[in-house]
Protein backbone atom coordinates (compact mmCIF):
# COMPACT_ATOMS: atom_id res chain seq x y z
CA UNK A 1 0.00 0.00 0.00
CA UNK A 2 1.24 3.33 -1.21
CA UNK A 3 0.88 6.15 2.51
CA UNK A 4 1.82 9.73 2.26
CA UNK A 5 1.82 12.66 4.49
CA UNK A 6 3.42 15.89 4.74
CA UNK A 7 3.92 18.31 7.96
CA UNK A 8 3.83 21.94 7.83
CA UNK A 9 7.38 23.16 8.60
CA UNK A 10 5.44 26.44 10.38
CA UNK A 11 7.08 26.02 13.32
CA UNK A 12 9.14 23.48 15.48
CA UNK A 13 7.15 20.67 16.14
CA UNK A 14 5.11 19.33 19.53
CA UNK A 15 3.87 16.37 20.67
CA UNK A 16 0.82 16.36 19.34
CA UNK A 17 2.37 16.08 15.64
CA UNK A 18 3.88 13.25 17.39
CA UNK A 19 1.19 11.25 18.64
CA UNK A 20 -1.61 12.21 16.45
CA UNK A 21 0.51 11.63 13.11
CA UNK A 22 4.51 11.08 13.68
CA UNK A 23 4.41 7.86 15.20
CA UNK A 24 1.98 6.51 12.82
CA UNK A 25 4.09 7.74 10.16
CA UNK A 26 6.93 5.79 11.82
CA UNK A 27 4.90 2.65 12.36
CA UNK A 28 3.55 2.60 8.60
CA UNK A 29 6.73 2.98 6.96
CA UNK A 30 7.76 -1.07 7.74
CA UNK A 31 4.70 -2.57 6.02
CA UNK A 32 4.35 -0.32 2.96
CA UNK A 33 6.03 1.97 0.45
CA UNK A 34 5.70 5.51 2.38
CA UNK A 35 6.42 9.27 1.32
CA UNK A 36 6.29 11.77 3.91
CA UNK A 37 7.30 15.63 3.13
CA UNK A 38 7.95 18.92 4.38
CA UNK A 39 4.58 20.72 3.23
CA UNK A 40 7.19 23.67 2.97
CA UNK A 41 4.83 25.47 0.29
CA UNK A 42 1.93 24.99 2.49
CA UNK A 43 4.05 27.10 5.30
CA UNK A 44 4.57 29.85 2.96
CA UNK A 45 1.06 30.63 3.53
CA UNK A 46 2.38 31.92 6.87
CA UNK A 47 5.86 31.98 6.88
CA UNK A 48 7.41 34.72 5.11
CA UNK A 49 10.94 34.86 6.49
CA UNK A 50 13.57 32.87 3.71
CA UNK A 51 15.97 31.44 6.56
CA UNK A 52 13.14 31.07 9.03
CA UNK A 53 11.41 28.83 6.90
CA UNK A 54 15.00 27.24 5.43
CA UNK A 55 15.92 26.45 9.02
CA UNK A 56 12.43 25.35 9.93
CA UNK A 57 11.95 22.92 7.08
CA UNK A 58 15.44 21.17 7.49
CA UNK A 59 14.16 20.90 11.36
CA UNK A 60 11.62 18.98 10.87
CA UNK A 61 13.41 16.47 8.45
CA UNK A 62 15.71 16.07 11.42
CA UNK A 63 13.01 15.52 13.35
CA UNK A 64 11.75 12.51 11.02
CA UNK A 65 14.93 11.03 11.14
CA UNK A 66 15.37 11.18 14.88
CA UNK A 67 12.26 9.67 15.68
CA UNK A 68 13.61 6.88 14.10
CA UNK A 69 12.23 7.04 9.90
CA UNK A 70 14.09 5.05 7.46
CA UNK A 71 15.79 6.45 4.60
CA UNK A 72 16.38 3.56 3.05
CA UNK A 73 12.90 2.49 2.63
CA UNK A 74 10.99 5.68 2.96
CA UNK A 75 11.00 8.75 1.03
CA UNK A 76 11.41 11.95 3.06
CA UNK A 77 12.03 14.93 0.96
CA UNK A 78 10.57 18.73 0.95
CA UNK A 79 7.51 19.72 -1.21
CA UNK A 80 9.22 22.44 -3.62
CA UNK A 81 11.18 19.14 -5.36
CA UNK A 82 8.92 17.95 -6.59
CA UNK A 83 7.85 20.88 -8.95
CA UNK A 84 5.01 18.52 -10.63
CA UNK A 85 2.61 19.24 -7.33
CA UNK A 86 2.10 22.91 -8.29
CA UNK A 87 1.34 21.99 -12.09
CA UNK A 88 -1.61 19.13 -10.69
CA UNK A 89 -2.68 21.97 -8.20
CA UNK A 90 -3.50 24.07 -11.13
CA UNK A 91 -5.38 21.33 -13.03
CA UNK A 92 -7.45 20.68 -9.57
CA UNK A 93 -8.17 24.02 -9.15
CA UNK A 94 -9.95 23.85 -12.89
CA UNK A 95 -12.59 20.82 -11.22
CA UNK A 96 -12.93 22.09 -7.94
CA UNK A 97 -15.82 24.13 -6.81
CA UNK A 98 -15.61 27.11 -5.22
CA UNK A 99 -18.13 26.57 -2.45
CA UNK A 100 -16.32 23.31 -1.30
CA UNK A 101 -13.03 25.88 -0.37
CA UNK A 102 -15.41 28.04 1.20
CA UNK A 103 -16.33 25.40 4.01
CA UNK A 104 -13.18 24.78 4.44
CA UNK A 105 -12.66 24.93 8.20
CA UNK A 106 -9.14 25.53 8.32
CA UNK A 107 -9.28 28.25 5.82
CA UNK A 108 -11.97 30.35 8.27
CA UNK A 109 -10.07 29.40 11.30
CA UNK A 110 -6.96 31.15 9.89
CA UNK A 111 -8.93 33.81 8.95
CA UNK A 112 -10.32 34.29 12.19
CA UNK A 113 -7.17 34.76 14.11
CA UNK A 114 -6.32 37.38 12.17
CA UNK A 115 -3.91 36.21 9.27
CA UNK A 116 -4.27 37.86 6.12
CA UNK A 117 -6.44 36.28 4.12
CA UNK A 118 -4.33 35.13 0.68
CA UNK A 119 -5.03 33.68 -2.13
CA UNK A 120 -2.24 30.70 -1.17
CA UNK A 121 -4.67 30.05 2.05
CA UNK A 122 -7.73 29.49 0.47
CA UNK A 123 -6.23 27.05 -2.23
CA UNK A 124 -4.52 25.45 0.53
CA UNK A 125 -6.92 22.04 0.55
CA UNK A 126 -5.93 21.90 -3.66
CA UNK A 127 -2.56 22.15 -2.92
CA UNK A 128 -2.82 18.99 -0.50
CA UNK A 129 -4.73 17.19 -2.65
CA UNK A 130 -1.96 17.83 -5.07
CA UNK A 131 0.24 16.29 -2.71
CA UNK A 132 -1.88 13.02 -2.29
CA UNK A 133 -3.02 12.87 -5.75
CA UNK A 134 -0.17 12.87 -7.56
CA UNK A 135 1.53 9.72 -6.00
CA UNK A 136 -1.90 7.86 -6.61
CA UNK A 137 -1.57 7.26 -2.25
CA UNK A 138 -3.54 4.56 -0.87
CA UNK A 139 -3.35 5.86 3.04
CA UNK A 140 -3.10 8.78 4.10
CA UNK A 141 -2.28 8.84 8.15
CA UNK A 142 -3.20 12.34 9.66
CA UNK A 143 -4.73 14.06 13.19
CA UNK A 144 -8.39 14.44 13.43
CA UNK A 145 -7.99 18.53 12.28
CA UNK A 146 -7.06 17.09 9.01
CA UNK A 147 -9.98 14.71 8.35
CA UNK A 148 -11.64 17.74 6.23
CA UNK A 149 -9.45 18.14 3.84
CA UNK A 150 -8.66 14.45 2.54
CA UNK A 151 -12.69 14.52 2.21
CA UNK A 152 -11.77 17.95 -0.25
CA UNK A 153 -9.44 15.99 -1.84
CA UNK A 154 -11.54 12.56 -2.26
CA UNK A 155 -14.03 15.21 -3.54
CA UNK A 156 -12.12 16.48 -5.99
CA UNK A 157 -10.01 13.26 -6.94
CA UNK A 158 -13.65 11.75 -7.71
CA UNK A 159 -14.71 14.65 -10.03
CA UNK A 160 -11.21 14.81 -11.84
CA UNK A 161 -11.95 11.01 -12.75
CA UNK A 162 -15.32 11.83 -13.85
CA UNK A 163 -14.28 14.37 -15.93
CA UNK A 164 -11.02 13.13 -17.92
CA UNK A 165 -11.39 9.87 -16.46
CA UNK A 166 -10.26 7.03 -13.79
CA UNK A 167 -6.74 7.80 -13.60
CA UNK A 168 -6.46 9.19 -9.60
CA UNK A 169 -6.71 7.06 -7.03
CA UNK A 170 -9.24 8.41 -4.35
CA UNK A 171 -7.37 7.37 -0.67
CA UNK A 172 -8.23 6.63 2.83
CA UNK A 173 -7.74 8.54 5.69
CA UNK A 174 -5.96 6.74 8.53
CA UNK A 175 -6.71 8.56 12.09
CA UNK A 176 -6.74 6.67 15.46
CA UNK A 177 -9.24 7.38 17.63
CA UNK A 178 -6.89 7.49 20.56
CA UNK A 179 -4.91 10.73 20.05
CA UNK A 180 -6.92 12.02 17.05
CA UNK A 181 -6.70 15.37 18.97
CA UNK A 182 -3.59 15.82 21.39
CA UNK A 183 -4.65 18.64 24.08
CA UNK A 184 -2.25 21.44 24.75
CA UNK A 185 -1.35 23.15 28.25
CA UNK A 186 -4.18 25.17 27.79
CA UNK A 187 -6.70 22.22 27.07
CA UNK A 188 -7.30 23.24 23.60
CA UNK A 189 -5.97 21.02 20.72
CA UNK A 190 -2.46 21.44 20.86
CA UNK A 191 -0.86 23.65 17.85
CA UNK A 192 2.00 25.90 17.00
CA UNK A 193 -0.58 28.65 16.01
CA UNK A 194 -2.03 28.46 19.68
CA UNK A 195 1.41 28.86 21.53
CA UNK A 196 0.20 25.61 23.85
CA UNK A 197 2.51 23.30 22.82
CA UNK A 198 4.71 21.20 24.28
CA UNK A 199 8.16 20.56 21.64
CA UNK A 200 8.81 17.21 20.84
CA UNK A 201 12.71 18.22 22.14
CA UNK A 202 12.13 19.92 24.87
CA UNK A 203 14.42 19.06 27.79
CA UNK A 204 15.14 20.91 31.40
CA UNK A 205 13.97 23.96 32.48
CA UNK A 206 11.60 24.71 29.93
CA UNK A 207 9.94 21.31 30.17
CA UNK A 208 9.36 21.29 33.52
CA UNK A 209 7.87 24.86 33.15
CA UNK A 210 5.74 23.88 30.67
CA UNK A 211 4.22 20.52 32.06
CA UNK A 212 3.93 22.55 35.83
CA UNK A 213 1.34 25.50 33.65
CA UNK A 214 -1.09 22.81 31.92
CA UNK A 215 -4.29 23.49 33.07
CA UNK A 216 -5.79 22.03 36.24
CA UNK A 217 -9.20 22.91 37.72
CA UNK A 218 -9.75 23.84 41.57
CA UNK A 219 -10.72 20.73 43.00
CA UNK A 220 -8.50 19.99 46.36
CA UNK A 221 -6.39 17.03 46.83
CA UNK A 222 -8.84 15.06 48.99
CA UNK A 223 -11.67 15.67 46.44
CA UNK A 224 -12.33 12.98 43.51
CA UNK A 225 -12.15 14.20 40.12
CA UNK A 226 -12.71 13.45 36.54
CA UNK A 227 -9.83 11.73 34.37
CA UNK A 228 -11.41 12.07 30.99
CA UNK A 229 -11.81 16.11 31.90
CA UNK A 230 -8.47 16.33 33.02
CA UNK A 231 -5.48 17.79 30.61
CA UNK A 232 -2.85 16.06 32.54
CA UNK A 233 -4.34 12.71 32.40
CA UNK A 234 -5.25 12.82 29.01
CA UNK A 235 -1.40 13.30 28.47
CA UNK A 236 0.00 11.31 30.69
CA UNK A 237 -2.05 8.30 28.67
CA UNK A 238 -0.35 8.51 25.76
CA UNK A 239 2.46 7.93 27.51
CA UNK A 240 1.74 5.15 30.64
CA UNK A 241 0.89 1.82 30.49
CA UNK A 242 -2.35 0.13 29.77
CA UNK A 243 -1.86 -0.45 33.56
CA UNK A 244 -0.56 2.64 35.19
CA UNK A 245 -2.81 4.53 33.28
CA UNK A 246 -5.90 2.55 34.51
CA UNK A 247 -3.98 2.86 38.70
CA UNK A 248 -4.22 6.71 37.86
CA UNK A 249 -7.70 6.93 36.47
CA UNK A 250 -8.59 5.71 39.96
CA UNK A 251 -6.40 7.67 41.96
CA UNK A 252 -8.23 10.52 40.00
CA UNK A 253 -11.59 9.13 40.69
CA UNK A 254 -10.73 8.06 44.53
CA UNK A 255 -10.03 11.12 45.67
CA UNK A 256 -6.78 12.27 47.62
CA UNK A 257 -4.31 12.14 45.18
CA UNK A 258 -3.28 15.94 43.88
CA UNK A 259 -2.36 17.44 40.74
CA UNK A 260 1.44 18.06 41.57
CA UNK A 261 1.92 13.84 41.44
CA UNK A 262 0.13 13.80 38.19
CA UNK A 263 2.52 16.14 36.71
CA UNK A 264 5.35 15.33 38.23
CA UNK A 265 4.82 11.65 36.79
CA UNK A 266 4.11 12.87 33.16
CA UNK A 267 7.35 15.10 33.16
CA UNK A 268 9.31 11.48 33.60
CA UNK A 269 7.77 9.99 31.13
CA UNK A 270 8.06 13.15 28.84
CA UNK A 271 11.60 12.37 29.65
CA UNK A 272 11.38 8.55 29.23
CA UNK A 273 9.54 8.70 25.95
CA UNK A 274 11.69 11.59 24.25
CA UNK A 275 14.98 11.68 25.86
CA UNK A 276 16.23 8.27 23.50
CA UNK A 277 15.99 10.82 20.68
CA UNK A 278 17.48 13.90 21.61
CA UNK A 279 21.05 12.93 21.31
CA UNK A 280 20.86 11.67 17.87
CA UNK A 281 19.00 14.75 16.94
CA UNK A 282 22.07 16.31 18.19
CA UNK A 283 24.13 14.29 15.89
CA UNK A 284 21.87 15.39 13.05
CA UNK A 285 22.04 19.33 13.34
CA UNK A 286 26.04 18.62 13.57
CA UNK A 287 25.40 17.00 9.75
CA UNK A 288 23.58 19.12 7.75
CA UNK A 289 25.27 17.29 4.66
CA UNK A 290 23.86 13.80 5.66
CA UNK A 291 20.55 15.30 5.94
CA UNK A 292 20.62 16.91 2.86
CA UNK A 293 21.84 13.84 0.56
CA UNK A 294 18.73 12.00 2.95
CA UNK A 295 16.63 14.79 0.93
CA UNK A 296 18.12 14.83 -2.39
CA UNK A 297 17.64 10.99 -2.31
CA UNK A 298 14.19 11.07 -1.41
CA UNK A 299 12.89 13.45 -3.88
CA UNK A 300 14.16 12.02 -6.47
CA UNK A 301 12.47 9.05 -5.72
CA UNK A 302 9.24 11.21 -5.40
CA UNK A 303 9.71 12.88 -8.24
CA UNK A 304 9.80 9.65 -10.45
CA UNK A 305 6.51 8.35 -9.12
CA UNK A 306 5.58 11.63 -9.12
CA UNK A 307 6.57 12.75 -13.04
CA UNK A 308 5.08 9.53 -14.61
CA UNK A 309 1.40 10.06 -12.89
CA UNK A 310 1.59 13.97 -14.30
CA UNK A 311 2.17 12.25 -17.84
CA UNK A 312 -0.50 10.69 -17.57
CA UNK A 313 -2.76 13.58 -16.48
CA UNK A 314 -1.75 15.64 -19.17
CA UNK A 315 -2.52 13.31 -21.72
CA UNK A 316 -6.07 13.07 -19.80
CA UNK A 317 -6.86 16.68 -19.67
CA UNK A 318 -5.74 17.34 -23.56
CA UNK A 319 -2.26 19.02 -22.24
CA UNK A 320 0.76 17.07 -23.83
CA UNK A 321 3.71 19.39 -23.46
CA UNK A 322 6.60 19.41 -26.42
CA UNK A 323 9.68 18.78 -24.75
CA UNK A 324 10.75 15.27 -23.28
CA UNK A 325 8.57 15.22 -19.86
CA UNK A 326 11.28 15.09 -17.06
CA UNK A 327 11.47 11.97 -14.87
P1 LIG B 1 -0.26 22.53 13.96
O1 LIG B 1 -1.74 22.47 14.20
O2 LIG B 1 0.52 22.55 15.23
O3 LIG B 1 0.14 23.64 13.00
P2 LIG B 1 0.15 20.78 11.72
O4 LIG B 1 -1.07 21.34 11.11
O5 LIG B 1 1.45 21.08 11.07
O6 LIG B 1 0.17 21.18 13.26
O7 LIG B 1 -0.03 19.22 11.84
C1 LIG B 1 0.85 18.20 11.39
C2 LIG B 1 0.22 16.86 11.67
O8 LIG B 1 0.04 16.68 13.08
C3 LIG B 1 -1.18 16.71 11.06
O9 LIG B 1 -1.39 15.37 10.64
C4 LIG B 1 -2.10 17.06 12.19
O10 LIG B 1 -3.37 16.49 12.07
C5 LIG B 1 -1.34 16.48 13.38
N1 LIG B 1 -1.66 17.22 14.60
C6 LIG B 1 -1.37 18.52 14.87
N2 LIG B 1 -1.80 18.89 16.09
C7 LIG B 1 -2.37 17.78 16.63
C8 LIG B 1 -2.99 17.50 17.89
N3 LIG B 1 -3.09 18.43 18.83
N4 LIG B 1 -3.48 16.27 18.09
C9 LIG B 1 -3.38 15.31 17.14
N5 LIG B 1 -2.79 15.49 15.94
C10 LIG B 1 -2.28 16.71 15.68
N1 LIG C 1 -2.27 20.41 5.86
C1 LIG C 1 -1.44 19.48 6.58
C2 LIG C 1 -1.28 20.01 8.03
O1 LIG C 1 -1.39 21.16 8.29
C3 LIG C 1 -0.09 19.31 5.96
C4 LIG C 1 -0.18 18.64 4.63
C5 LIG C 1 0.11 19.22 3.42
C6 LIG C 1 -0.54 17.30 4.37
N2 LIG C 1 -0.04 18.31 2.43
C7 LIG C 1 -0.45 17.13 2.96
C8 LIG C 1 -0.96 16.24 5.17
C9 LIG C 1 -0.75 15.91 2.34
C10 LIG C 1 -1.27 15.03 4.55
C11 LIG C 1 -1.17 14.87 3.15
O2 LIG C 1 -0.99 19.23 8.88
Amino acid sequence: MRVLSGIQPSGRLHIGNYFGAIRQHLQLQAENEAFYFMASYHALTTVQNPNELRALTLGVAMDYLALGLDPEKTALFTQQDVPAVTELTWILSCVTPVGLLERAVSYKDKVAQGLMANHGLFAYPVLQAADILIYLSNLVPVGQDQKQHIEITRDIAAKFNAQFGEILVIPEPYILEETAVVPGIDGRKMSKSYGNEIGMFEEGKSLKKKVMSVVTDSAGVEDPKDPAESTPYLLLSLMASPDETQEWADRYKNGGMGYGEVKKRLLELLDETFGPYRERRRELEADPAYVADVLREGGRRARLVANGVMEQVREAVGLPISYEPPR
